[in-house]
């Protein structure tokens, strides 16, 4: 039976570019959609900017422009990472938008006439010089717990607390540096605690992962928390209705920008909106979502719903975090893997491919190793997928160009065509590592019954040209069934494969049948192999992206004043070894002076344990301790890049370990 769906992934903030980590995300909704529309189910698929909130707002001031011309700015950027990486929104809208006004305002509205919003004073950090109240993130300070400096005003990223700016000692403000001033305003709450019922009943309709309950009950336990939905202005948002100087804090209106999208592209094709929202609504919606952002979705979103008498998700589909190499993405490391200079380097497939061969039902991380991903895309891809149709194509050209009337083995055939239900169930249930494994697997038997038909043989015999037609029409068979079930994650590909058949890709029960008596187009290569060296320049070519982009906005030049917070000091080496597990790292014991300090420093590839040993570097003495992966990095040793792409350490000459600071 034909089903209909609305999925959506997260909305992108409008105020940088696209990495890997939205990337992924954005292929594991495309690919499911495009799974549920080649089952024949009508699946619409819209995203947008999230446009709102001081980010943006500071963004746009420290660029000198207006937020509408830099969410106008990225949204172009954003929508041409997507469109490079194959992924067909039927809609891209944005929050700042009249549609998504109109229902955050009714939605507001229905929430107030219910008695599910109230008012409450609230402190907050204010930035005197800056004029505006600070979220957060924007007041640094030393850790109350562990007195690490420079930590977030939030939570403190050496020991893990969980504080308020209130806590922090020597708090300031990121925006001017300034301490900032408390003052207290009202703001506008929406009351999530009277939903408990309600959502604990809304789980129990199955929309969640199995660790993402168990987080919903945690939150249970604790007990919700009313939910501060207002912001002050200055802001950049919708303007609260019947609040002046009140504005929807950018969580509010962010997901409803799922529905303003909705709005939009309803208007636009004539569909009838409210099937999509009304409270007994047929229609599935699944929103595709980060694990960061679960508690936003999984409650916050479901009440606020509710309680304007609008539909609930059908599910929310959670998954972990990208990691590179094993570590987090990271702008120092290099690893800060930009959409765009991906698709500078690279084409969209081979990661979409890898992407889905990792991607499974759960939250777990998913790691781009970059050797693995050249090893596998090149092995499954060329090695195993491709292979088919070229070994087989060329004795059809040579036999006419058509493929012969039946199958040599038709019960093999049926095999691969029988598989096509379960390869379903596992995109169905976003397992599509083991979509692609059992993929794969029929590739293998593919190639196994090519080698074992050995029709480069049969071809040298005249009296067997029917037979090697119909060995090279069976594997073309074959290769026509794998594309059939890759097309979800292999769009493009697929349209090519479908153009040398001379038949559609487009639906999986396309292969129940196989392709017989028909013309091939002529075979052109489908694939290029991936280049290690290439690949490789993701991680080194991605500094530089993010230099040009940031440099572009304006936010690289270091001020004297940035420049005179660094505490740097002279350190001698007293011990260095290479860390087991790390082929970059090197652990040095550094003596300041009497004080001494372990460095986890990046240097292996140029320098080994024994070199460093007894030398004076230049170290960043008030770097904030950095918690990795193999222990804790009290600061930074300087290097410097030298145009053979080797990093040198920066030594002192006759400096004294521990001196001054250098000024
Ligand atoms: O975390 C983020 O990047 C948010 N911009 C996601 C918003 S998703 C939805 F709620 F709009
Ligand atoms: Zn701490």
């Amino acid at each position: 039976m034909s089903r209909k769906i609305l999925v959506t992934s997260a909305l992108p903030y409008a105020n940088g570019p696209l990495h890997l980590g939205h990337i992924i995300e954005a292929v594991q909704t495309d690919i499911w959609v495009r799974f549920q529309r080649m089952q024949g189910h009508d699946c619409l698929y819209v995203c947008a900017e999230d446009a709102h909130g001081t980010p943006i707002m500071i963004k746009a001031q420290s660029e000198g422009i207006t937020p509408e011309e830099l969410i106008a700015r990225v949204a172009g950027e954003h929508r041409a990472s997507y469109q490079g990486f194959l992924i067909g929104h039927d809609h891209f809208h944005s929050t700042h938008a009249a549609e998504n006004r109109y229902f955050t305002d009714l939605m507001f509205s229905r929430l107030k006439e219910a008695g599910h919003i109230t008012t409450r004073n609230v402190r907050q950090p204010f930035d005197e010089k800056a004029g505006i109240f600070l979220p957060d993130r924007y007041v640094r300070g030393t850790c109350p717990r562990c007195k690490a400096v420079d930590q977030y005003g939030d939570s403190c990223e050496v020991c893990g607390a969980i504080y308020t700016p209130a806590d922090l000692i020597d708090p300031k403000s990121t925006v001017s540096g300034t301490k900032p001033l408390w003052r207290e305003s009202e703001h506008i709450f929406f009351l999530l605690s009277r939903f408990e019922q309600m959502l604990r009943e809304w789980v129990r309709s199955g929309p969640l992962q199995e660790p993402v309950y168990a987080k919903l009950d945690e939150w249970f336990a604790a007990g919700l928390q009313d939910w501060d939905i207002s912001r002050d202005a200055p802001y950049f948002g919708f303007e609260i209705p019947g609040y002046p100087n009140k504005y929807f804090y950018v969580w509010f209106d962010a997901p409803i920008g799922y529905l303003g999208c909705l709005k939009a592209l309803c208007e636009c094709r004539g569909l009838d909106m409210h099937a999509y929202l009304t409270p007994d609504s047929k229609i599935e919606l699944h929103h595709f979502i980060g694990k960061d952002i679960s508690y936003f979705h999984t409650l916050f979103w479901p009440a606020v719903l509710h309680g304007s008498s609008i539909r609930r998700p059908t599910a929310i589909h959670v998954h972990g975090f990208l990691t590179i190499d094993g570590q987090k993405m990271s702008k120092s490391r290099g690893t800060f893997i930009i959409a765009k200079r991906y698709l500078e380097l690279l084409p969209a497939e081979p990661l979409r491919y890898y992407f889905a061969a990792k991607l499974g039902p759960d939250v777990d991380d998913i790691d781009l190793s970059l050797e693995d991903f050249v090893a596998r895309v090149n092995s499954d891809i060329v090695g195993k997928l491709v292979n088919i149709a070229s070994r087989c194509a060329g004795f059809v050209a040579r036999s006419g160009g058509k493929l012969s009337d039946t199958l040599p083995e038709p019960a093999l055939y049926a095999e691969f065509s029988a598989s096509g239900p379960r390869i379903a169930a596992l995109y169905e249930q976003l397992d599509y590592a083991q979509a692609m494994r059992e993929i794969m697997l029929l590739a293998d038997r593919a190639n196994k019954f090519i080698d074992t038909r050995k029709p480069w043989t049969l071809a040298k015999d005249p009296a067997k040209t029917i037979e090697t037609l119909g060995v090279a029409t069976q594997g073309i068979n074959f290769f026509r069934v794998l594309m059939v079930y890759l097309a979800p994650v292999l769009p493009d590909m697929a349209c090519h494969a479908a153009q040398f058949l001379g038949a559609p890709l487009s639906r999986f029960n396309e292969v129940d049948a196989p392709l017989l008596g028909s013309p091939l187009a002529t075979y052109r290569p489908l694939w290029q192999r991936l280049d290690p060296n290439v690949v490789n320049k993701l991680i080194a070519s991605t500094n530089t992206a993010a230099e040009t982009t940031t440099a572009t906005a304006g936010e690289t030049h270091v001020t004297l004043d940035d420049f005179s917070k660094l505490d740097l000091r002279v350190a001698n080496v007293k011990a260095a070894v290479a860390v087991d597990g790390s082929d970059k790292l090197l652990k040095l014991t550094l003596d300041l002076g009497g004080e001494i300090r372990t460095v986890f420093s990046g240097i292996r590839k140029s320098y080994t344990p024994e070199s460093v040993v007894g030398r004076n570097v230049v170290m960043i003495a008030n770097l904030a301790p950095r918690k990795m992966r193999f222990g804790v990095s009290e600061g930074m040793v300087l290097c410097a890049s030298g145009a053979d792409g080797r990093v040198y350490l920066l030594s002192a000459d006759d400096g004294v370990a521990g001196g001054m600071k250098i000024s």
